[in-house]
């Protein structure tokens, strides 16, 4: 595989992403805030990131914990106002480090100011600012089209007042913008140039693909969920939004990394290279992260490594020399990585093993908060514990096939991305030292045993292991820039893959398992003449050529 020829500065950073409400809470009012974050600056700086990603920092009335976003320019007071997110700007860029915004404009909350107007002033330009359609039959009896939302029951909603519906693809807190009318685009514009202006790097870009919608809103095949995904998911127009929206961008030079459901590589390839016109810099794409379950979390299936491998090879081939790879195993829409893809057994070994199948590739690499020191999947024991709105809409699709309640807690203890949310666990002390007041949402049980402040006394511990994966990455252009290419191809219990650059070469070696394999180096690498660089276990006292797996184990041996 071609190697890269075009270094650009987000291509070597790796990113740490705060979900801001259960980072850290440095006002003791139970909820996390920038006053938090600004006292762990410096945690972040040390495990070796370039960036901080934040989910969404804006008032907003929490029905998506931010991703219904009430004012773009504002701060959620819940986290503090502009003039302390101005001091975590000022004091992650004293230290090195970017920051990136979540853009999310597919839609805005219900509480957003366009939204009542466009409500309470139909004749006002604010109408046209979302979908306010006529119903197929007057009196609300019947909306305009098919669609299902992904959050809450059907897309639409219907306001008496006006005899209209309005689109929502997710919640009903959450109506879509109109994204055709130019007015809206020179709102999104504004909003990019208020944080840049600020001295933001760059954007996360909230489910960008859907942003377009088809002309006419028509019904979509009917489906159990999704029903209209087809008319508003990677249509043409998203494109030509996305071209004018960059011409501000690159004003700044600013960098983002796309959220795009269903994306596969061949469609990254129209937005991610240049011969697209580098629309975005990045894209998180999703098929990694259906090893275990079918398109969505909730429907869940033995984890398949041989799918693994495949999404992850695939996306390493497709890309190489001409679009870059955005990777990631976890972040605030997915059950903790442990849980899923390793083992609690072997936590340890298998959370250190996972970082480096990922980490090592070639790409941008993300780490969620809690994910670098192993953070599990917790447990809840009632319904009225959760707090998601997914969580609740699917508590009413299964209870339609049956489930009961206690059956339904069990499942989204395992499958809810209410998981990742949990207060990150910093010491043993009460609530996991995340807020001297009772947390807005249960820390995890385990805390004691699992904190920050425990891993940083260990020396082994997967807190560490991510410092000496993200320096060495840093120390290397050649897992930066190095070509990729996959070995034991056929293994179910081996994931193998090295690099190459500049006449080194770096062979990761990956056991997903407890069991032991016998693992014989491939042809062209002599584990003899290498240098083990990273393992979750002590190093043999002799290298061979070959050696049995222990339980997760990874090796990374190179080659200068
Ligand atoms: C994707 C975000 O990551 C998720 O948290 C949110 O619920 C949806 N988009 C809707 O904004």
């Amino acid at each position: 595989m071609p190697t890269e020829t075009n270094p650009t500065w987000w291509k070597e950073m790796s990113v740490y992403q705060i979900w801001p409400r259960s980072f850290a809470d440095g006002n003791n009012d139970g909820i996390g805030d920038l006053h938090g974050v600004l006292e762990k600056l410096d945690y972040i700086k040390a495990l070796g990131v370039d960036a901080i990603w934040f989910s969404p920092l804006y008032p907003s009335p929490n029905r998506d914990y931010g991703y219904d976003c009430a004012d773009y320019k504002g701060i959620h007071p819940e986290y503090g106002d502009l003039e302390l997110f101005k001091r975590v700007l000022d004091g992650a860029h004293a230290r090195g480090m970017k920051v990136i915004m979540d853009l999310v404009i597919n839609h805005t909350s219900d509480e957003h100011e366009w939204f009542k107007l466009s409500k309470e002033q139909p004749d006002s330009q604010y109408h046209d600012y979302y979908y306010w359609r006529k119903g197929r039959k007057p009196g609300g009896k019947k909306p305009p089209n098919n669609w299902l939302s992904v959050f809450e029951g059907k897309a639409w909603e219907y306001n008496k007042d006006l005899d209209e519906y309005y689109l929502h693809v997710f919640a009903k807190g959450q109506p879509d913008l109109n994204m055709s009318n130019p007015k809206v685009r020179e709102e999104v514009k504004s909003i990019l140039r208020f944080w840049l202006e600020m001295g933001v790097d760059g954007f996360r870009e909230d489910v960008i693909t859907y942003i377009a919608k088809r002309e006419g809103l028509p019904n979509g095949f009917p489906l159990p969920i999704g029903t209209g995904l087809e008319h508003y998911t990677s249509l043409p127009a998203v494109k030509d939004y996305l071209r004018e929206f960059k011409e501000v961008l690159d004003e700044y030079g600013a960098f983002t990394v796309g959220e795009a459901p269903m994306m596969t590589p061949k469609l990254a390839k129209e937005y991610i290279t240049d011969e697209a016109g580098n629309l975005l810099s990045l894209m998180f794409h999703f098929q990694h992260m259906e090893a275990d379950c079918f398109l969505i979390d909730w429907v869940g299936l033995p984890f398949s490594l041989k799918k693994l491998k495949k999404a992850f090879s695939t996306w390493q081939r497709e890309m190489a020399g001409v679009g870059w790879n955005a990777l990631y195993m976890e972040n605030h829409d997915h059950p903790r990585i442990v849980n899923r893809y390793g083992s609690l057994k072997y936590r340890e070994a298998s959370a250190k093993m996972l970082a480096a199948s990922y980490i090592l590739q070639s790409g941008t690499p993300f780490v969620y908060q809690g994910q670098e020191i192993g953070m599990t999947n917790t447990k809840l024991d009632r319904l009225d514990q959760f707090k998601d709105v997914i969580t609740f809409n699917n508590y009413n699709l299964f209870k339609k096939l049956g489930f009961s309640e206690e059956r339904f807690v069990k499942l989204a203890n395992r499958r809810s991305r209410e998981n990742a949310r949990t207060p990150v666990q910093w010491s043993g002390g009460r609530n996991g030292g995340f807020s001297e007041a009772e947390p807005w949402f249960p820390v995890n049980p385990n805390y004691p045993e699992i904190n920050v402040e425990a891993a940083e006394a260990d020396a082994n511990s997967i807190l560490h292991w991510y410092r000496a994966l993200l320096q060495f990455r840093k120390e290397n252009p050649l897992v930066i820039y190095g070509s990729y290419q996959e070995h034991y191809k056929s293994s179910r219990s081996l994931f193998v893959y090295s690099r190459e650059y500049e006449g080194k070469k770096l062979l990761v070696i990956c056991a997903f398992g407890d069991k032991p394999v016998q693992f014989c180096a491939p042809k062209g690498f002599d584990l003899t003449q290498g240098r083990q660089v990273l393992g979750n276990y002590a190093p043999p006292e002799t290298q061979s050529n070959c050696f049995v797996t222990r339980p997760w184990e990874c090796r990374v041996y190179l080659w200068e």
